[in-house]
């Protein structure tokens, strides 16, 4: 592995959040003119480095309650194990974080607005056939991964890690990717090999995947343990017991406006609004909902894409008619089981400021 600064070749309108770790999203209307993410314009998170890895020295490790423990090369997964292709939306459990913080202030997570989120087509194996190779024991219930980079917590170094249910990791569309959009994995996207995790938030979808790790429990990673666990409103950094949060796993379903956006000047008359939606992993988006009258009447946007299944977000639009003044377009989804949005972030804030989903606001002002 070499620490040589790493090119993250994105787009000049990247927006980048921190370079040291290097954090960035597209803006939103660049996000939703493609249904299919650029891997320039893709999102990225990270809580380390960014490791350089020769694909010639990589090896995966598959331990723990597994019968034939294996250690392969990239081109033993590519031999032994058939090549899918998948496509999934990846979001961020911190997306639109910003408007939680709007709410009451989450000091030390970084401010997302609602860009941490892209879709791409994965390509690699199923991680169900590299666990049916090493034989899995039954008392096996989760399946923990471990990345090459550094993270530093709590005074000690390790690699960005957390886990899936064995019953997910059996699902067929969970991943170990070695391509995105049709090429290698870039850097930044965990170049050679990362977990796909569909319907699950990006967290779990480890990149630079070194190790994966059958077990009882939940991987003790801090990632697992202490960060992407959700707590109630009242639980504070200073009253928190990390034991009781819920670790998050499955996506929320949710619905964001990517145009116009807030403080935009339009005229009056008819406008387009545009936007994305994506569904909690189990249940597709069925309807996004629009509102300019603050949720008493609502009218039904378009579907721009075709197909629809659990893993990929929808793209959608809306023609509404604008008065002068200043008006709230609200945003909300329903999906397939008749679950919907809730209506303000304030009912769902947590002080680490995840998995925001409550109802998109934007505040536009009309002039005739
Ligand atoms: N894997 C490693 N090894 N290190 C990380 O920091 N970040 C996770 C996940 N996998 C991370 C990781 C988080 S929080 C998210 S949202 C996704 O990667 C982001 O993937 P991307 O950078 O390809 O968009």
């Amino acid at each position: 592995m070499s620490s040589a600064v790493v090119q993250h070749e994105k787009h000049p309108a990247f927006i980048v959040q921190t370079e040291e770790p290097f954090n960035g999203n597209p803006p939103l209307d660049f996000l939703c003119q493609e249904f299919v993410t650029s891997t320039d314009l893709f999102f990225s998170r990270n809580h380390g480095n960014i490791p350089l890895i020769d694909p010639a020295h990589y090896r995966l490790s598959v331990s723990g309650m597994v019968r034939t423990p294996l250690v392969l090369t990239l081109d033993e997964l590519r031999e032994r194990f058939p090549r899918v292709e998948l496509m999934a939306t990846l979001q961020c459990a911190g997306n639109r974080r910003d408007e939680l913080i709007e709410v009451a202030p989450i000091p030390g997570e970084l401010p997302w607005g609602a860009g941490a989120i892209s879709n791409a087509v994965w390509s690699g194996v199923r991680l169900r056939d590299v666990l049916i190779a090493a034989g899995i024991e039954r008392r096996a219930r989760h399946a923990a991964f471990v990345g090459l980079d550094d993270v530093t917590r709590l005074g000690k170094t390790f690699g960005f890690g957390g886990s899936i249910p064995v019953e997910k990791a059996f699902l067929p569309e969970t991943l170990l990717a070695y391509e995105m959009n049709g090429h290698p994995l870039t850097p930044v996207h965990g170049h050679p090999l990362r977990v796909i995790v569909p319907g699950y938030i990006g967290a779990r979808s480890v990149k630079w995947l070194r190790e994966i790790r059958l077990q009882t429990e939940p991987s003790d990673n801090y990632f697992q343990q202490r960060a992407y666990k959700l707590f109630p409103p009242h639980v504070r950094p200073e009253t928190v017991r990390w034991e009781e949060g819920i670790m998050l796993g499955e996506n929320t379903l949710n619905a964001v406006i990517s145009y116009p956006a807030a403080g935009d000047e339009l005229p009056a008359g008819e406008t387009t609004v545009l936007g994305y939606s994506i569904g909690d992993g189990h249940n597709v988006v069925q309807t996004v909902e629009l509102s300019i009258d603050g949720g008493k009447t609502w009218q039904t946007a378009d579907f721009l894409t075709g197909r629809q299944d659990v893993w990929t977000w929808v793209l959608w639009q809306a023609q509404i008619r604008l008065t002068p003044g200043t008006v709230e377009i609200i945003a909300r989804a329903k999906d397939s089981a008749g679950n919907s949005q809730p209506r303000d972030a304030q009912d769902i804030w947590n002080f680490k400021g995840y998995a925001n989903n409550a109802w998109h606001r934007v505040s536009v002002q009309v002039h005739e």
